[in-house]
């Protein structure tokens, strides 16, 4: 609790741009959530490095991807909006973390098994302990709640085990985190392949829709958006490509599945795909619009990195000093 408040904790990787799955899955929630919740969002750069970056363009993406999270909405005078590596108990925690956490735990997570068939030549040690510095995140700030997409409820349900293990032994040092999972959104398809996620890495630049695409062009992503000839809009499994356009559509407008089912009962793919794009064009071009004029605000910005920074790391020292001295580490003669 921090003055009265319960607190919240998510972030994302400044790696490749952001999706409408990112949109949709988490940071709309955070919208919804940050007035009820004294609120931590990261730029999880330290994350990025477990796979190789481009240092320049690193830079550039996690700047765009903090000044995103403005833009979209969140107010960083109530939410803490900063990088992770400019706290840097985020690490000296997850190395203390790693000693509470099994190698089978770790060797079980399916995004570590994802990711190291995808990057074969660099299945490097942070790739495979990742995980533990996602708890670590959450854990600093004695998160109440975690808002993300259903693909990181694994990680969570690790942090959750490695906490209560850690209070097991040394008294209750951790809040045990809730994940919070949207009702709609919560996975977004690709658009070429409906059994894939919709994924910022995705080599088909047809398959997700960016933040900051431009309308002709979101527009001709859902006309070649994958689908099937059964030639109805209806919400079932045995048409996949359908229900994903359904739950950006419900998640864009706020209707029920039920509902865009009846709305487009008689009519034809054509003009369905036509309204979901329209609906994604409308929800992202204010975004788009207060991103176009912060980003010329460097002064602005700037001060936002440094305020918020020693605000997360203000917090986050309060936990790690608490850890430190339960593991038996001296105190600092000051
Ligand atoms: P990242 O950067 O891959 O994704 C950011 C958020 O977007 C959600 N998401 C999706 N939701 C719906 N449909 C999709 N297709 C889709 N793709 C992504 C993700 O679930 C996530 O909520 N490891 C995390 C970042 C992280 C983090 C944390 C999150 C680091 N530490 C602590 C929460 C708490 C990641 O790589 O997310």
């Amino acid at each position: 609790m921090i003055d009265d408040k319960k607190v919240l904790f998510s972030g994302m990787q400044a790696t490749g741009t952001l999706t409408i799955g990112n949109y949709l899955g988490a940071l709309k929630n955070w919208l919804t959530l940050s007035e009820e919740y004294e609120c931590f969002y990261s730029v999880v750069d330290l994350h990025s490095i477990t796979v190789r970056q481009d240092p320049a363009e690193l830079r550039k993406r996690a700047r765009a991807l903090l000044t995103l999270y403005i833009a979209a909405g969140l107010d960083p005078k109530k939410n803490c909006i900063y990088y992770q590596s400019h706290v840097s108990a985020h690490a000296e925690l997850a190395w203390i973390l790693n000693c509470f956490t099994y190698m089978g735990e770790l060797n079980r997570m399916t995004q570590f098994k994802d990711k190291s068939a995808k990057h074969a030549d660099n299945i490097n040690a942070g790739l495979f302990t990742y995980p533990v510095l996602m708890a670590a995140d959450i854990l600093l700030y004695q998160a109440d709640v975690v808002p993300v997409g259903i693909d990181q409820m694994q990680h969570l349900e690790l942090t959750r085990d490695v906490a209560q293990r850690f209070n097991a032994i040394y008294g209750d040092v951790f809040t045990v985190p809730e994940p919070y999972i949207g009702k709609v959104g919560a996975k977004i398809m690709s658009l070429q392949d409906p059994a894939k996620k919709m994924s910022k890495s995705d080599e088909n630049p047809n398959a997700s829709v960016y933040l900051m695409d431009d309308p002709d062009t979101i527009m001709r992503k859902f006309k070649r958006a994958v689908t099937d000839s059964e030639a109805c809009v209806r919400y079932c499994d045995e048409q996949p490509g359908i229900r994903n356009l359904i739950d950006i559509y419900s998640a864009s407008t706020g209707k029920k599945p039920e509902e865009v089912e009846r709305e487009f009962e008689g009519k034809g793919y054509g003009d369905f795909k036509l309204a979901v794009g329209e609906a994604v064009v409308d929800v992202l071009r204010p975004v788009q619009e207060r991103f176009a004029e912060l980003e010329k605000d460097k002064a602005y910005i700037d001060s936002i990195i440094k305020e918020n920074a020693e605000k997360a790391g203000y917090y986050a020292q309060k936990t790690l000093r608490k850890v430190q001295k339960k593991v038996g580490f001296p105190e600092k003669i000051r």
